[in-house]
């Protein structure tokens, strides 16, 4: 039976191969037809990197392949499970080949990419244009023919193919060469490879890697913030001329899933990828993601989007003030239109019609890709867009709007909100009618979280609204006194009617309302004060350290030639803080400096009090001495600290910075109260090693002081010892949260803990927490008394401290000072 049904169709199909080459003969008679080009729409798949990094294995790889398949994702196209770097041996193999590590993949590449193909995926592979890959492992630079001769013998069908340690001069031509050596070399094998670029946009691959590579990233690695995503976005949506049918701009694979974003992040994310033709390879863990996480990757009206044959990526028609529009053609005459919106608040986003590439039409149809909701405009496509969000809508001429629902615009702005009978913010709303026919009964509302009010000052309702025309409402809103500082949303809903039969419809957007409040009486470092808004060049302000890098809590103590500053604001020109001081406040007192841990500037440091600049060191060059700034704030509103430099990131520090507020004496005392233990300015204040026989000894040391002009120079044993001392007289630390000491790290890093003895017994009680510190980097560690823990029965009586000690380990002179209760 079976046989039986089968030899018919193969005969049918080869005879219609016959017709084809004899009918297609005359019409190319010369020229035989363009194989189908690779990568046709821009690769979808999977690839381990961003979620594992180097941890990769035949496990993980065959568990992506089968939960692609499981969840559907094969079939809305994801197709490739790549493997990044760190799949290799650390050395070639006796022929010259390299080797799979087979504690990674016992069975092998090979063994992987028979498992993959099994399953109808295609398998990639990671190498480097280069003497090592960025980890360390066998590159490929003057052994292309082999490496891509074995990979294609284990059965590859894709190369992701690396640049570091590339030995170039750091010419075009150079990348051009390395690049091309391996496409000659791909070629060379017969087997249908794509060849994926990933030279991070460095020698713009865009201008010549079209017929080298299929795809080619155009940026540095992307990170699982929404800083990251946002420059991305803003470097690769401006290449859409080089992009098309098998040669695509990469913006780097997916972080969607991996939990640093939003939901709405995520969709903005995916949006934009689709928009701009990029490849889609996932980068989060499959077997473990969250519905969520599969409904954003699996969504087929983006997918559609992203892989429409047309093979065009959007172009930006419009990019202002932080809100783009993208406009993609699709094959089938629709477009595809974007408005993204990259600011930190809810912003209407629009685009009329005539700006975009669709043909000239009396009404649009548009349909959402998130919501699939249909709706329909007469000339101007414009949504509220909430913060870092995107709309996204499939888009074609309409010939009869009377039945489709006329898309509505709901917009708002709302400055910072403060609480109490004489605080209070402004929120204004717009309601705009983008659609043919006149919409009816408007009426407005403002959903507030209890306890607040929303009151129109002017008209929240309209009983007609025609084509392109707006209500615009102005509300006054109330919040209790005592609300604390924070984010809270609020909901605008335009409840109306439509068409012919009076249908009633409902948009909604929302805003999120930022409350302030002023700080309390008193004179408070300004490190202990959180901004209403921060802005750095480099990662996030710091508080009491330097800016360090980008990751936040990476710098050392405040350090301004040689000067080193227990609290203080750690910067990168240019950088604004904003505080809210609600005209409470007097005074702001601080140093101010470029930090030792990195040259750069001159920069200038100036305190605002609203718009009048308050105080302004004027050019600081690197390695100048702290310079003192008073800034008179009485009245102000708000405060800012601001610096400048000629060259951006510059590291700035703002060196202990007080503020004064309500009418306090002038002398009292500065929050949060602190007091010192130990300083060692009297030498080393009797402190000794509590277990003798493990080795160390302790000596006064001016070399690292934060307070005064001496420190204690600790030789630390490998493993480790307590120094510390047994107190003359009981202390009393009640009121106190936490135990801080200084700490510079000799050659190699190191780690602090702090632990007391309590009460009679001298209970030893001790924190679990270990700060490990680089080489020469200087910290403040920190033990909260809630994380200290005693042993089963004992209770930390902060009013009967008996002895004090800090835990210093790894060998070496390790440098601390000023032990202090806060
Ligand atoms: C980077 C590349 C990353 C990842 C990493 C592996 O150069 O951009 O995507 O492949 O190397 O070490």
């Amino acid at each position: 039976m079976m046989r039986n049904r089968g030899r018919p169709v193969a005969a049918l199909v080869s005879s219609l191969a016959l017709v084809w080459s004899f009918l297609a003969l005359p019409a190319a008679a010369q020229a035989a037809p363009p194989p189908p080009t690779l990568a046709a729409t821009p690769p979808m798949g999977f690839n381990n990197w961003n979620a594992f990094g180097c941890d990769v294995n035949e496990r993980l790889i065959k568990e992506t392949a089968d939960v692609l398949v499981s969840s559907g994702l094969k079939d809305a196209g994801y197709r490739y499970v790549n493997i990044d770097d760190c799949w290799s041996l650390r050395e070639r193999g006796p022929d010259g080949r390299l080797v799979p590590d087979p504690a990674k993949f016992p069975g092998g590449i090979e063994g992987v990419a028979d498992y993959v193909h099994d399953k109808g995926l295609k398998l990639g592979i990671y190498g480097d244009a280069g003497t090592k890959t960025c980890a360390g492992y066998p590159g490929s630079l003057g052994h292309e023919e082999l490496d891509a001769r074995t990979w294609a013998d284990w059965g590859v069908d894709y190369l992701k193919y690396d640049n570091c340690n590339n030995q170039s001069d750091g010419s075009q031509e150079d990348y051009i060469r390395r690049y091309t050596a391996m496409r000659q070399a791909l070629d060379k094998t017969g087997r249908v490879i794509v060849y994926s670029i990933c030279e991070w946009g460095t020698s713009q691959p865009w201008t010549w890697a079209k017929g080298i590579g299929h795809l080619w990233r155009t940026t540095g690695d992307i990170s699982d913030n929404w800083a990251s995503l946002r420059s991305i976005i803003r470097q690769n949506a401006p290449l859409a001329p080089y992009a098309g049918p098998g040669h695509w701009n990469d913006p780097d694979m997916m972080e969607i899933g991996n939990g640093g974003m939003t939901a709405t992040e995520y969709r903005t994310h995916m949006s934009m990828w689709a928009m701009m033709a990029a490849p889609l390879i996932i980068g989060t863990d499959l077997r473990t993601a969250s519905a969520e996480t599969l409904s954003i990757l699996g969504n087929r009206a983006l997918i559609a989007i992203d892989q429409d044959r047309l093979g065009v990526q959007g172009a930006v028609v419009s990019d202002e003030n932080g809100l783009m529009v993208l406009d993609k053609p699709l094959a089938n005459g629709d477009r595809a239109i974007a408005l993204y919106n990259s600011t930190d608040t809810l912003a209407t986003v629009s685009v009329a019609t005539a700006g975009t590439g669709l043909r000239p039409a009396g009404a649009y149809r548009l349909t959402d890709v998130w919501s699939g909701a249909e709706t329909q405009v007469k000339s101007t496509i414009s949504a509220g867009v909430p913060a870092h969000g995107t709309v996204v809508y499939r888009v074609r001429p309409l010939r009869d709007p009377a039945h489709v629902a006329p898309a509505v615009a709901v917009g708002a702005e709302l400055g910072t909100v403060v609480p109490g009978p004489t605080g209070g913010g402004t929120l204004t709303t717009t309601v705009t009618n983008r659609g043919v026919g006149t919409i009816r009964d408007l009426s407005v509302a403002a959903h507030v979280p209890e306890g607040w009010t929303a009151a129109p000052l002017s008209s929240a309702e309209r009983a007609r609204l025609a084509t392109d025309t707006t209500l615009r409402t102005t509300w006054r809103l109330n919040v209790p006194a005592g609300t604390p500082a924070g984010h809270y949303p609020v909901d605008i809903t335009a409840s109306y009617r439509w068409g012919p039969r009076h249908r009633p419809a409902t948009t909604s957007s929302q805003i999120i309302a930022t409350v302030v409040t002023a700080p309390e009486d008193g004179r408070r470092h300004l490190s202990t004060i959180s901004p209403v808004t921060s802005a750095n060049a480099t990662g996030p302000v710091e508080a009491d350290q330097s800016n360090g890098g980008a990751l936040e809590n990476d710098g050392n103590l405040i350090t301004i030639a040689g000067h080193v500053y227990q609290r203080g604001l750690g910067t990168t020109t240019g950088s604004e803080l904003r505080y809210y001081l609600g005209g409470r406040c007097s005074r702001l007192v601080t140093d101010v400096g470029l930090d030792d841990e990195a040259q750069g500037g001159p920069a200038t440091f100036t305190v605002y009090a609203d718009d009048t600049a308050a105080a302004t060191s004027g050019p600081v060059a690197a390695g100048e001495a702290p310079k003192p700034l008073t800034a008179d704030l009485t009245g102000a509103a708000w405060l800012r600290l601001v610096a400048e430099s000629p060259t951006s990131g510059t590291h700035t520090d703002w060196a202990k910075p007080v503020l004064t507020c309500g009418d306090v004496p002038d002398d009292s005392p500065i929050l949060p109260q602190s007091q010192t233990l130990f300083s060692f300015e009297s030498g080393t204040e009797g402190f000794t090693i509590a277990n003798p026989g493990d080795g160390g000894t302790v000596t006064q040391s001016p070399s690292f002081h934060t307070e005064g002009a001496n420190g204690l120079a600790v030789s630390t044993p490998v493993a480790g010892n307590w120094f510390g001392r047994t107190l003359a007289a009981p202390v009393d630390l009640s009121g106190r949260t936490m135990l801080k000491f200084d700490l510079k790290a000799g050659d190699v890093g190191t780690v602090g803990e702090i632990a007391v003895q309590v009460g009679e017994s001298f209970t030893w009680c001790q924190g679990g927490l270990w700060t490990w510190t680089n080489p020469h980097s200087s910290r403040t560690v920190t033990e909260r008394f809630d994380q200290i823990s005693c042993p089963v029965g004992v209770t930390l009586d902060r009013s009967d401290i008996r002895a004090v000690w800090v835990f210093l380990n790894t060998g070496g002179e390790v440098l601390i000072d000023d032990i202090r209760a806060e």
